[in-house]
């Protein structure tokens, strides 16, 4: 499947789905809005205060991939570690604010920068999971452990969260498959407690999702033979569409309203754009914006399936070449 690289164009006309309101001044804090869309917005300025600016529980789930304060740019620099977490318990509790009941905030970082943010933030949500992005393409050049995961925090609003759970479905093993349909042993805990006649059949999805997400960290290297340099900006920590399709496919709905506070180069509004919700952003930089903006112009009008499909092909060519 060839993905699109340049912007859509109708007898030499380019056609765009948004545009462009404001140009914005370099350093501007107070939010303006930065490009406008049939299906969503993104805005230029502080995140903390844009999100104070939006209603109480108006979005369904949040993707938010803040600074890790390890000092990879001007705005992923603190103090000390006391004043990013007191920097992100405001964004946090201003995230809880505007979810709805059945919403979702994910929270990526490094796993020894999120076990200081996972207590305090805990007592704006219900229930929180820990996920671990597992990555093998990493190069790793210190004398230290070779980092291959960041993790992901997945709060819940409330009990009765969105959470789809045949839309992330992953191939079975070989064993499984092998054979796909038996009768479980009494004892086994998938009997449900019958007299051994209880057949167990294979999801036509696949298994259950894990909470180990095993996907290539560094877009760069995902093969060439699937385009999967389509996607790539100067951003110095772009994460992949194929992270953001899973989560939004899994914690939001056709229609619904996904927000990040902090899109850098666009994933998440492209990924939103891709699977057919609503999506609404804020970023600091009008350069990253710009690249943003950019990719949501390119955004194929492909089914849901189709994207589906096209991840469920890259991890197969990544195991075949493994
Ligand atoms: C880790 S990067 C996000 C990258 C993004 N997920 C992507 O795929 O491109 C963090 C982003 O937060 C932005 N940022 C940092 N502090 C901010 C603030 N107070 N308000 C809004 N954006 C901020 C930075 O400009 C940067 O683009």
């Amino acid at each position: 499947m060839t993905r699109r690289k340049e912007v859509p164009t109708f007898f030499g006309e380019v056609q765009l789905k948004g545009e462009r309101v404001n140009v914005v001044v370099e350093n501007n804090t107070n939010p303006v809005l930065f490009y406008r869309h049939e299906n969503g917005q993104l805005w230029q300025g502080d995140s903390i205060e844009w999100l104070k600016s939006l209603p109480a529980e108006s979005v369904d789930m949040i993707f938010a991939d803040p600074p890790y304060n390890i000092k990879k740019a001007n705005w992923d620099t603190f103090e000390s570690q006391e004043e990013y977490i007191k920097f992100s318990m405001l964004w946090i509790e201003q995230a809880a604010r505007v979810l709805k009941p059945v919403g979702t905030l994910f929270v990526c970082g490094f796993s020894e920068i999120l076990a200081d943010i996972k207590h305090p933030a805990s007592r704006f949500f219900k229930s929180c999971r820990w996920i671990v992005w597992h990555y093998k393409n990493k190069a790793n050049l210190g004398l230290d452990w070779g980092r291959s995961h960041e993790s992901i925090l997945h709060f819940r609003k409330s009990k009765k969260f969105t959470f789809n759970i045949d839309n992330i479905r992953i191939p079975y093993n070989e064993h499984t498959l092998k054979y796909p349909s038996h009768p479980q042993a009494e004892t086994s805990q998938y009997s449900n407690g019958k007299n051994g006649n209880h057949v167990w059949e294979p999801h036509p999805n696949g298994a259950k999702p894990k909470d180990v997400l095993e996907i290539p960290q560094d877009l760069v290297e995902i093969p060439t033979t699937c385009n999967g340099m389509h996607e790539k900006t100067p951003h110095p920590t772009q994460k992949p569409e194929e992270l953001l399709r899973k989560l939004i496919l899994a914690s939001s709905n056709v229609g619904d309203t996904v927000l990040d506070p902090f899109c850098g180069s666009g994933t998440t509004p492209v990924c939103a754009e891709q699977l057919r919700r609503k999506w609404i952003a804020c970023d600091l930089s009008p350069e990253y914006l710009d690249w943003a903006a950019d990719r949501i112009n390119r955004v194929e009008e492909w089914s849901i399936e189709k994207w589906m499909q096209y991840d469920t092909e890259n991890i197969k060519r990544r195991n075949s070449i493994r």
